[in-house]
């Protein structure tokens, strides 16, 4: 199964993604983490990425599409994947239907997680993860079970996101309606559009994207 979440930031994409990955033992692939581990080990792709994305800027097509392409070959991928931040411009879109196409592994489905703006800053700024095993939480929605240790790891330490502040978060929304919203027409067109109500409570969005897939 190979698919795309698609949606403004903190739409969900990488919460529903991990359950996919769970459920359909297939990879996801997330941009934004695998820039962040660039920017963490310090390479020149993470020295070129880390002011871009602390400004809520999109980093430049060639270098995504790069890093994307080794990802999608990588052999963890031959049972599908869901890719998660990814394509967020049209050239980037494009530059996956010549790569798919090239290997003659056709995308399944192309999820749109539909959220208002004014819910998607409220996530964003609660958002939080364990800094060992990057399970992910939220200050409101989705607390550890016990205050203050991971319940997938039962680390103490946790962290926040360098872009998760409100001023970036304007920016990120920003290219995501200028830049990426571009995208539902050009995947409408290939019949390939599918939308779930990303304003749901976590566990119902992770059911109509069930059912959206046939396994409801
Ligand atoms: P990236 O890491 O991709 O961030 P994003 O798209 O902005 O999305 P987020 O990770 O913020 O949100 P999400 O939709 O995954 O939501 P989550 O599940 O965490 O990109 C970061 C940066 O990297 C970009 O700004 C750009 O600079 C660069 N970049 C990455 N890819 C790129 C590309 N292809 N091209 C160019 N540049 C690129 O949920 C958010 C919070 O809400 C969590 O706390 C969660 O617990 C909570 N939550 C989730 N679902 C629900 C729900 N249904 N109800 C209530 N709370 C919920």
């Amino acid at each position: 199964m190979r698919l795309i979440l698609l949606g403004p930031p903190g739409a969900g994409k990488g919460t529903q993604a991990k359950r996919l990955e769970e459920r359909y033992g297939i990879s996801q692939i997330s941009t934004g983490d695998m820039l962040r581990a660039e920017v963490k080990a310090g390479s020149p792709i993470g020295l070129e990425a880390k002011a871009i994305m602390e400004r809520g800027d999109l980093v430049p097509d060639a270098i995504i599409t790069a890093m994307l392409a080794a990802r999608v070959s990588a052999p963890g991928s031959a049972k599908g994947f869901i890719l998660d931040g990814f394509p967020r411009t049209v050239p980037q879109a494009e530059s996956l239907d010549r790569m798919l196409a090239e290997k003659a592994m056709p995308l399944d489905q192309v999820i749109e997680l539909k959220v208002d703006d004014a819910a998607l800053v409220e996530r964003i700024a609660g958002r939080f993860t364990c800094a060992k095993c990057g399970e992910g939480y939220h200050d409101s929605f989705k607390q550890p079970a016990k205050a203050g240790v991971c319940d997938a790891c039962g680390s103490t330490e946790f962290t926040r996101r360098a872009d998760d502040k409100a001023e970036t978060v304007a920016a990120r929304l920003d290219a995501y309606h200028r830049q990426t919203a571009p995208l539902l027409p050009h995947y409408a067109a290939q019949g390939k559009l599918r939308q779930v109500d990303g304003m749901a409570e976590m566990d119902e969005v992770t059911r109509q994207i069930a059912a959206v897939l046939g396994a409801g």
